[in-house]
């Protein structure tokens, strides 16, 4: 049934970092791929630092079919092709990479296969019969596989390649899994799979992953720390969140490397205990914020002079939480109970308010709204 309804009929997400040599050679396989079809391709892009944005816009001005959404101050290929969904209104939403890896060949497919049978996506896979890792390094490919099977303990499908982040999708089925998403990382497809409440009605489609021509991957060490964090947060997100249990984590390396300064200067730098324990508070502090800014808040990192304005944020808020955490510790141990309980009391007094207080003034994380 021919859905005259929407003017346009597929909307195309590219999320995009630093792809300003891709933008045009992007543009134009899609146009030759989707030659016949309605579409509008909507590049979202987190303010890369080489005109990736302006080279967009260029063509934007002369095509209403290319658009752009340029993000300010946040990072991060899941939630830009989120927001590319939320920009769109098409009833049939694809992501594709902006790097020509992933064959755009295959969208017409995608999208007949999606009109004609009952299904709410359609994947392309390199794992299923026809699709393959074109000339990915090895050390990838096993990096790949494992992940994959990592994937197994939040996902409730028997996707042959689920870490593919190159899908299409049924605006309503989207809107279904939409607000449970966790838009963390590069796992979109991972996260609509593991968001979903019922079981998503898929297809597998076969592709060859591409070489890169220009630039480079931003697959890098601190996406597999945010793979994790996604896992988690479909594990027990629902009951704390994630960047609290990141937080604490960072809040325990901070304690080790407060008693190690304290030692440090007691035993062999002869220095008084107090000038020590303030330099270790300091020195925690500092250290906290940095590797808090670097993990917990990747997709919202501070740098410049609001890293500093951050520093400065999180000490203070931090060294209230301290007085805070001695006062109520001190007071329970007034009570008759034991150090132990006393001092964990004060600890976690101290860490939730730490948490609290600088997730909303040090990096501006949005509130929730009023229920
Ligand atoms: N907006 C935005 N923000 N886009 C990003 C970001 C980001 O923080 N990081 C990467 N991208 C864009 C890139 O510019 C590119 O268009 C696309 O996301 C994929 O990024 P690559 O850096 O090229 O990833 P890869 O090739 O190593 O891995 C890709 O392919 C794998 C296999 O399908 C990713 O899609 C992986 O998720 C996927 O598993
Ligand atoms: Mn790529």
């Amino acid at each position: 049934m021919p859905d005259n309804e929407h003017l346009i009929e597929l909307s195309v997400i590219v999320p995009t970092f630093n792809e300003h040599e891709n933008v045009e050679p992007m543009i134009k396989s899609l146009e030759q791929a989707l030659a016949g079809h309605r579409w509008e391709v909507i590049f979202v892009d987190d303010d890369s630092p080489d005109d990736t944005a302006r080279r967009v816009r260029e063509t934007a001005k002369r095509d209403p079919r290319v658009r752009i959404v340029q993000r300010i101050n946040r990072r991060g290929l899941s939630s830009a092709a989120i927001e590319g969904f939320l920009a769109s209104s098409a009833p049939y939403v694809a992501v594709i990479d902006g790097d020509l890896q992933h064959d755009e060949k295959l969208l017409p497919k995608m999208l007949e296969t999606l009109k004609n049978e009952d299904l709410d996506i359609v994947s392309g896979s390199r794992y299923v019969e026809g699709g393959g890792l074109g000339d990915w390094q090895q050390s990838r490919a096993t990096i790949s596989r494992l992940a994959t099977r990592l994937s197994r303990v939040v996902l409730h499908a028997d996707l042959t390649d689920p870490m593919s982040g190159f899908f299409m999708m049924r605006r309503s089925s989207f809107e279904k899994v939409m607000r449970e998403l966790s838009g963390i990382g590069f796992k979109i497809l991972l996260d609509i799979f593991a968001s979903a409440k019922e079981p998503l009605r898929y297809r597998e489609l076969p592709y060859e992953f591409r070489s890169r021509q220009a630039g480079e991957s931003k697959l890098d060490s601190q996406a597999a720390w945010e793979y994790f964090m996604l896992l988690l947060d479909k594990l027990i997100g629902h009951i704390i969140p994630v960047r609290f249990v990141t937080f604490t984590l960072v809040g325990g390396f901070g304690v080790i490397v407060h008693m190690l300064i304290v030692w440090l200067m007691l035993n062999y730098l002869n220095t008084d205990f107090t000038i020590a324990q303030t330099t270790a508070t300091l020195v925690a502090m500092t250290t906290n914020y940095t590797m808090n800014n670097i993990l917990t808040y990747r997709d919202m990192r501070l740098r410049g002079w609001a890293w500093l304005r951050g520093w400065f944020t999180f000490t203070l808020a931090c060294s209230v939480g301290a007085m805070g955490n001695i006062g109520i510790a001190s007071y329970i141990f007034a009570q008759d109970t034991t150090w132990v309980l006393a001092s964990l009391s004060g600890i976690i007094v101290g860490a939730v308010w730490n948490y609290a207080v600088t997730s909303v003034y040090t990096w501006n994380k949005p509130r929730a709204p009023a229920t």
